[in-house]
């Protein structure tokens, strides 16, 4: 894993951007796995900003987010298929069609959990994957205790994400849904590339155990550790609580000058 300590939000974003868009001018028809909250926000900020300067494109791109809420209303704006494309989706260039969210109001969710997955396959896999991590250590929302090699499918939402997450739901926990569909551990793991965006104090364990703890199910996160091509952007706060942090710094420039950035 690939990780850098920077300086603020927007210069993660720049640089998490740019690793999108090395990836997209690379392969036009690329794969790009998106996560929603508000961590990838200054991201999509400057993919909008590279798109609107002519920089890149996603007319051939397609997208699939990580995961969406179970039992929300479709149309609730809540709803990640209509954040992704409120924040970023919508004010790019995709082809219509090509944004993909599971289906969180299916009748089946489990039908639509499998459907998800066998969709990515079908795109060809997830060419480079945009993640944030919650203060649980979830990705996607596969919350602890989960199986590491999981596939697209049910998941329920731990009382820490479900708290986190309320500033989304007028601050009110008992709108959070409970349940939801995400890209298991073992799909995300498939991307050829990982891209994870982590700001503010609230997410330092979490980030400790990722970068520095063993793997384990209770911190679902730290299956990156097995992935070969990982970066993981951290703010200061994020990063308070690692060790060996003169180390971390030398490796980001040795590995920033192999990529000959
Ligand atoms: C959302 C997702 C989650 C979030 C995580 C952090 O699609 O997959 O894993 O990335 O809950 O959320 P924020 O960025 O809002 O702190």
């Amino acid at each position: 894993m690939h990780v850098a300590v920077l300086g603020s939000e927007e210069e993660i974003g720049k640089v998490a951007a740019d690793r999108v868009a090395k990836v997209l001018k690379a392969k036009p028809n690329a794969v790009i796995g998106l996560a929603t909250g508000s961590s990838p926000l200054p991201l999509y900020q400057d993919l909008i900003r590279q798109y609107q300067a002519g920089e890149i494109s996603f007319a051939k791109a397609q997208a699939f987010c990580l995961d969406e809420y179970v039992g929300l209303d479709p149309d609730h704006p809540e709803a990640y298929r209509n954040f992704i494309k409120r924040v970023f989706t919508s004010q790019v260039d995709f082809p219509q069609g090509a944004v993909n969210a599971p289906q969180g109001a299916a009748a089946d969710p489990v039908w639509a959990a499998d459907e998800y997955d066998a969709q990515i396959r079908a795109a060809g896999g997830v060419d480079i994957q945009v993640l944030g991590i919650g203060s649980d250590g979830h990705i996607g929302f596969n919350e602890p205790g989960g199986s590491l090699t999981s596939r697209t499918h049910v998941d329920f939402l731990t009382d820490q994400t479900r708290r986190d997450n309320a500033r989304f739901f007028e601050g009110n926990i008992d709108q959070v849904p409970t349940a939801c569909i995400t890209q298991g551990l073992g799909t995300i793991m498939e991307a050829r590339e990982l891209i994870m965006v982590v700001t503010g104090a609230g997410k330092a364990d979490a980030v400790r155990e990722l970068v520095q703890g063993p793997v384990s199910a209770q911190w679902p996160a730290t299956i990156m550790q097995f992935h070969n091509r990982a970066v993981v952007l951290l703010d200061e706060a994020a990063a308070s609580k690692l060790s060996d942090r003169e180390h971390i710094q030398d490796a980001w420039e040795g590995f920033q000058r192999l990529e000959g950035n």
